[in-house]
């Protein structure tokens, strides 16, 4: 299939320019001043008053994970087409062995599940414990295209790793040229805090933020940054929630440590006030970090604009209410996460591009360029240029709509930002060359991810 997309405004990380862009056999194969593409191709798209994005890479969502509330809500079916809805399309999930299991028979089984993702995708893998054969695993795994490892801090009791072991899997990676992605929180401290709050019977969601305080992820990023510098193994900080975490990301960054740090809207857009209220309202913001306070909200805008942060992710992960209400009594128990992998862009471009904070520029950047460029997949991904993939999305910037559980197309019976007003949304969304959506119409029923080997 050939299209021909004529007028648009092209916005790259580096640039913003008029453009037509042909695209061919899943690939961009040419981009020329409008006119210039003499009128070969079976469709045309218009795209005047448009603007042109390279596809967003959401490089961690969470796809039918298993939890002891049963899976997360989407598949990687349903997971992905709400992905493409919201101009996503490509996305990094994880893979997460059983004990004992070998990681790359764990990454044969995680692509086998996610056989029916309609968007390219590909795995972070976790080594949930250390064995001897651990770092000949690892260099399988990166031989086999999946470079990118994540270690847990927290969740001690089931996937999470001691400090010993943590060191370890940063020398096996940094050996095997791979990167290593953690999620940091103290582990131990938090369950203490769990569960003394329990045993003086402080049961609620209220509890949930006062359990997972600021300094535990600050303490938890101090320390795995230290990890990584003893090993010289670049690393990646998913889901950074905290202002006083920045201060030792930043302080890394400064002395020329190779450490990334990746947030997600929800704290940005979102603040701990939500864990006042019934049960029914305050359950659905029940995540790890917790959502922190309004000056944390402010001091990580400020860490995206100024470059502390370089990659927005989603950590999409929703649960029913009904997954929620196993934590009716215990907040412990609640299913953690939320999903949000379709409102990504939408509420990045309304809630910074639109208020100032970011340039189109540098929203490209953290939702594409970046990520793809971290983990190993530009120019593949995250480029609007001859050879790329052809995965783009042609943004209507007046279209205005409001969230809602009752539209999106997640599978999740609630949605952390029901009623937020947004301007800006995909007009088309294209993938691999193929038309997922037009004007917010499934069209995809002939799209067919594929695993992305990456090289970092
Ligand atoms: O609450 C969250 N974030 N759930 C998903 C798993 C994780 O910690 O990223
Ligand atoms: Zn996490
Ligand atoms: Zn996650």
């Amino acid at each position: 299939m050939c299209i021909l997309i004529k007028n648009g405004t092209l916005i790259t990380s580096r640039r913003t320019f008029a453009a037509d862009i042909l695209l061919e056999n899943g690939k961009i194969v040419a981009v020329e001043n409008p006119g210039n593409i003499p009128q070969q191709a079976a469709k045309a798209l218009d795209a005047s008053g448009m603007l042109i994005f390279p596809g967003g890479i959401d490089p961690h969502v969470h796809m039918h994970l298993p939890t002891p509330a049963g899976y997360s809500g989407d598949d990687f079916l349903s997971g992905s087409r709400a992905a493409l809805f919201g101009g996503t399309t490509t996305l990094i999930d994880f893979v997460t062995p059983r004990k004992g299991q070998n990681l790359r028979e764990a990454l044969q089984q995680r692509k086998a599940e996610a056989s029916n993702c309609l968007t390219d995708f590909s795995f972070h893998i976790s080594p949930v414990e250390w064995r001897a054969s651990m770092p000949s695993e690892i260099k399988v795994c990166v031989e086999e295209g999946a470079p990118s490892f994540k270690v847990y801090m927290a969740y001690k009791e089931s996937i999470g790793l001691e400090d010993e072991d943590l060191k370890k899997v940063f020398h096996a990676v940094a050996e095997a040229g791979g990167i290593v992605t953690a999620h940091c929180e103290a582990g131990d401290e938090i369950e203490q805090l769990c569960n003394d709050f329990i045993k003086n019977g402080q049961t609620t969601p209220e509890y949930h933020p006062l359990s997972r305080p600021d300094r535990l992820e600050a303490e938890a990023v101090e320390k795995a940054i230290g990890f990584a510098a003893e090993a010289g193994c670049p690393f990646y900080i998913v889901h950074v929630s905290a202002e006083v975490s920045l201060r030792h990301i930043r302080k890394a960054q400064q002395r020329g440590q190779k450490v990334y740090a990746e947030s997600c809207p929800h704290y940005l857009l979102l603040d701990d006030s939500r864990y006042q209220g019934t049960f029914e309202q305050t359950a659905p913001f029940v995540l790890s970090p917790p959502l922190r306070k309004k000056a944390d909200n402010r001091a990580l805008w400020k860490a995206l604009i100024d470059g502390t942060i370089q990659s927005m992710g989603t950590d999409h992960c929703p649960f029913s209410f009904e997954q929620k209400k196993a934590g009716l009594h215990d907040f412990r128990k609640i299913a953690n996460g939320a999903g949000s992998v379709e409102h990504r862009l939408t509420l990045l471009y309304t809630y910074g591009v639109l208020q100032n904070k970011i340039s189109l520029n540098r929203f490209v950047e953290l939702t594409s360029t970046l990520p793809a460029k971290i983990f190993g997949l530009y120019p593949q991904k995250g480029e609007l240029a001859p050879g790329s993939d052809a995965d783009l999305v042609i943004w209507n910037p007046q279209k205005e709509q409001v969230i809602s559980a009752q539209t999106h197309h997640m599978h999740c019976d609630t949605d952390i930002y029901e009623g937020f007003l947004t301007k800006g949304a995909a007009e088309y969304v294209i993938a691999g060359g193929k038309i997922a959506v037009e004007r917010n119409r499934w069209k995809g029923s002939n799209l067919k991810g594929r695993f992305l080997r990456r090289k970092i």
